[in-house]
């Protein structure tokens, strides 16, 4: 049997990245995935690669910073699959941003990685629940990333949202677990992807190389195995914590 057979799966921000790589893996361990994404065309690519490959998957379109949008991706989830058992907050606005000092960062756009990266998440939590209520059971994968040990200069609106998402996963364990529903953060380091990275230059890809113990890049393929394990019947006594998949570069 696979590892997620039966249960069904929203991935926000699947269509591309890392994001479209863990709606690939939950679809290939059975899962039936619901890929959601700001980008309503790239999320029915990867719908259709699903699809072609014999699973099962459905593509919303979904801005998770916005609550009525995120109750329909819910909504879409309950009448496609009856509910959702996995939720992987996945999306960010992360590639598209540049590197500043903090002091120029533009206030709006520091709103905006905060309204997207860390009000997302708690919003796509609070649609989902009463599905995962209902159940006594759910899996909520949370999205943060090694900058935030490292505090990464220069990023200062990205590492701070992605520090709040670490004590976000710690109250939804907290407040979920009488329930039955654990929260866990997955703490990538340097992935690469087919995505380019506006931030990202060989000088970074070369001094990360240096601090990882292992040295070989990461890919979305590297974080594929822990977010299956987090969102499977294996990890049922695992919740508020944070696990880095990142060559080594931190250590928690
Ligand atoms: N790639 C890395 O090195 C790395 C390292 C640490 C953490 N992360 C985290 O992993 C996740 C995926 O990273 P990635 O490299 O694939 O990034 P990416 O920028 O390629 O993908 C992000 C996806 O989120 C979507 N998105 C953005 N805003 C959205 C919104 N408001 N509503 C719905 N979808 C939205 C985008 O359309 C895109 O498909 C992010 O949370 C990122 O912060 C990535």
């Amino acid at each position: 049997m696979a590892q997620l057979d039966g249960k069904s799966a929203i991935v926000t921000g699947g269509g591309q990245g890392i994001g479209r790589a863990y709606c690939l893996a939950f679809a290939q361990e059975g899962a039936r995935v619901v890929v959601a994404d700001l980008n309503g065309a790239n999320a029915e690519a990867v719908a259709g690669e699903i699809a072609d490959a014999g699973g099962s998957a459905i593509a919303v379109r979904a801005d998770v910073g916005e609550p009525a949008s995120v109750e329909a991706m819910a909504a879409a989830a309950r009448e496609a699959f009856g509910g959702t058992d996995i939720l992987l907050n996945n999306a960010a606005i992360f590639t598209t941003l540049g590197r500043c000092g903090f002091e120029d960062i533009p206030l709006e756009e520091w709103d905006r990685v905060m309204r997207v990266n860390v009000t997302g998440g708690m919003l796509c939590a609070a649609a989902v629940l009463p599905d995962m209520r209902a159940k006594k059971r759910g899996r909520i994968i949370n999205v943060s990333s090694s900058t935030v040990p490292m505090g990464l200069p220069r990023f200062m609106h990205y590492v701070t949202s992605k520090s709040a998402v670490i004590g976000m996963t710690r109250v939804m364990a907290r407040e979920l677990g009488p329930d039955g529903i654990t929260a866990n953060a997955i703490m990538p380091g340097l992935i690469e992807t087919e995505v380019e990275n506006a931030g990202r230059t060989d000088a970074i890809r070369e001094k990360m190389i240096e601090v990882q113990c292992l040295k070989e890049l990461g890919r979305p393929g590297d974080l594929t195995g822990l977010a299956v394990f987090l969102a499977s019947d294996a990890s049922a006594y695992i919740t508020g914590q944070t696990i880095a998949a990142d060559g080594g570069s931190i250590h928690l």
